[in-house]
């Protein structure tokens, strides 16, 4: 699609990879509604990307909160005077052994990471559906196609998101919807703490600068994709892992024990 002219409502705008994200699509012309939780972040961002031609506007809002999903599009809508493009991009994520997880923890996994894109989709359809055209863009995870150790409930979330948007193109096929669901591979942002940097350094795992993500991202809504995984080695592995599992499991289990290494060493530390 159009990407110069276009509305969009971009959740996590003040995370490593919403932060690349949102200069990469006002460079290319479009209008922004910028959503996360950090007033003062956000307010700084929309004035860094603002031009005359495309103001972004900045839009608080806790997405763990019930409620909070209706009135964020509402308010996108109101703001830019339409909405062609969601970009499901608010995330967390947990590298923690399943056993000892905390169910507050889980709960909020799934509120941000699931419900949140599900309840935004379906506030924002309404819109798109009646002008016939625009974009939910769902922003997943290798994770989300290979299930990886100490990642269980991130990993459940991301199949989750994946299944949804495989679900959701399929039946939006004849409205002139798209459903884009974009698989970035590790990724240098605050999301990845010590013991998960540690992990990638000790296992050689390729890890993308945001803005490299910001680009293919924008790339794939240019280019009217449907899905895609980023990174050359990973999207072998997830073929591989669709067809022979048991291949993949042998150098995953190993990796999880690298993993249970880093988090003993983390929990160490503290
Ligand atoms: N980094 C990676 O290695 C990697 C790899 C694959 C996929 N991804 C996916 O890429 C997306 C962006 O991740 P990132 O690396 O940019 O992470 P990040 O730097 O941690 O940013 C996460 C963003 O989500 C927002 N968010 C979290 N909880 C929220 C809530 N309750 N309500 C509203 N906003 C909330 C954060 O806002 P606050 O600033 O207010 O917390 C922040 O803007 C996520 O969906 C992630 O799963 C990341």
């Amino acid at each position: 699609m159009k990407i110069a002219g276009s509305r969009i409502l971009l959740t996590g705008a003040t995370g490593g990879i919403g932060r690349a994200l949102a200069p990469e699509l006002a460079r290319r012309g479009a209008r922004l509604a910028l959503a996360g939780r950090d007033t003062n972040r956000l307010a700084r961002l929309a004035g860094e990307i603002s031009n005359a031609a495309a103001p972004a506007v900045s839009l608080p809002s806790d997405l763990a909160r019930p409620g909070s999903h209706a009135e964020l599009v509402r308010c996108a809508h109101e703001s830019l005077g339409g909405i062609d493009v969601l970009i499901n991009n608010a995330g967390r994520s947990r590298f923690s052994a399943f056993a000892g997880e905390d169910e507050a923890a889980l709960r909020d996994l799934i509120e941000v990471n699931v419900t949140a894109p599900l309840l935004l989709a379906r506030a924002a359809l309404p819109h798109l559906l009646q002008r016939g055209t625009g974009c939910i863009v769902n922003i997943g995870s290798v994770f989300g196609a290979i299930g990886f150790p100490y990642h269980a409930a991130y990993s459940a979330t991301k199949f989750a998101l994946r299944g949804f948007s495989e679900a959701l193109r399929r039946e939006l096929a004849d409205s002139g919807v798209k459903v884009l669901y974009i698989a970035p591979r590790a990724t240098a942002t605050a999301m990845n703490g010590p013991a998960a940097r540690a992990l990638m350094a000790d296992t050689g795992t390729a890890v993308d600068a945001p803005e490299k993500v910001a680009v293919a991202i924008a790339d794939a809504l240019a280019g009217d994709r449907q899905e895609v995984t980023l990174g050359g080695p990973e999207r072998i592995f997830v073929r591989l892992n669709a067809l022979l599992p048991g291949i993949v499991d042998a150098s995953l289990v190993k990796q999880g024990r690298i993993a249970a290494h880093h988090l003993l060493e983390s929990k160490a530390a503290k």
